[in-house]
This record gives C-alpha cells, structure tokens and sequence, in this order.
C-alpha cells in the first residue's frame, strides 16, 4: 500500500512532496528511499508519539522534515516552510480523509487547492476500496483508483488531479 501511495509521484522532476498523517512512516520510508537531493520532503504528523518514532527512524536532514502538526494548519505549515514559491508537486495522504471533521477537511483542502501545482498530484491511501470515489470526484476533476490486493487489509488508492 505505502509504494503504490506514491507510484503517481515523479520522484526525478518533483521539487517538493508532503506527507499528510505518517502515522510511524511505511509511506515516509518509501518516499524517503527515493528522494533526490534536491527534493524538499515534509511529513506530518499529529500524533506526538508517533512523530517520536518517525524522528527516530528518519533524522532530519538538508530537505527531509518531520513536523508535528495537525492537517488545519497547512496552509501556515506550508508558508512557514518556504513553500510558497514553487508549489507542491505530489500531497501524499494517509488520512482517514473523508472522515475527517468538516472544518479540518475544508481547511486541508484550501491549502491543497493553493499550493498544488497546476501538474500536481495528490494520492490517499484507503482500506475501503472504492467506497469514498464520488467524494474525491467532488474535489478534483480527474480521479481514478488503484486497488491493492496484496495488503492487510485489501485497500487502494485515490490519485487525484486537478483540483476544483
Ligand atoms: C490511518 S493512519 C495512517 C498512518 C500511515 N500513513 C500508514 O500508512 O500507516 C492516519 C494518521 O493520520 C494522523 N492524523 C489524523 N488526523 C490528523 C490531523 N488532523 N493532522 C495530522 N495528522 C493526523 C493519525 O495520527 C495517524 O497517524
């Protein structure tokens, strides 16, 4: 599940890439074996025990970032770190999106909609395969879904473009 979260993402021309809710980081660890250098990497997380972990298993580096930080902020998250000029080029989620309290979602997503750039993706993992496609087709012109099989439990993934 955590590869085919990024299979969408151009690690050799990608500028900037954020991870939403890394949880203890199997996305943060595929995305960081394949960072160049000069990819700039935030990751965040809100619980602070898990940012622990993932402070532990991924030392901060010249352009690999572990914040913990709730996903409302992002928009100050992303302008605090200097984003603001080039844009994100590929939102990696491993939120329960969907689920997540309107304001938060709304929040999330205005920050997505300003700094995604124009050629940008933004990809969230799900265990329900399918289920929530008309709530990403809400959001962004052109979604589709890889279902992954060899995962407990099954799930997939929404890669989305586009953003309304
Ligand atoms: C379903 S887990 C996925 C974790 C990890 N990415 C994975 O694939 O195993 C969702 C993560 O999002 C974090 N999270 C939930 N709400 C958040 C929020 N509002 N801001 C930041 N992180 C949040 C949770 O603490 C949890 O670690």
């Amino acid at each position: 599940m955590a590869r085919a979260g990024i299979r969408q993402a151009n690690f050799s021309s990608a500028r900037c890439i954020v991870e939403l809710g890394a949880g203890t980081g199997p996305i943060t660890a595929e995305i960081v074996k394949r960072l160049e250098a000069r990819t700039q990497f935030l990751a965040l997380e809100r619980d602070p025990d898990f940012v622990r972990v993932l402070n532990n298993r991924f030392p901060s580096s010249a352009n690999v970032r572990i914040l913990q930080a709730d996903v409302s902020h992002l928009d100050s998250i992303l302008n605090d770190q200097g984003i603001a000029q080039h844009g994100v080029d590929c939102f990696v989620s491993g939120l329960g999106t969907p689920s997540l309290p309107g304001s938060v979602r709304n929040s999330m997503f205005a920050a997505v909609k300003k700094y995604l750039r124009p050629d940008g993706i933004f990809s969230n993992i799900t265990e329900v395969p399918l289920y929530y496609l008309n709530f990403y087709k809400s959001i962004f012109e052109h979604v589709s879904f890889q279902f992954v099989a060899f995962n407990m439990p099954p799930g997939g993934v929404y890669h989305c473009r586009g953003i309304r």
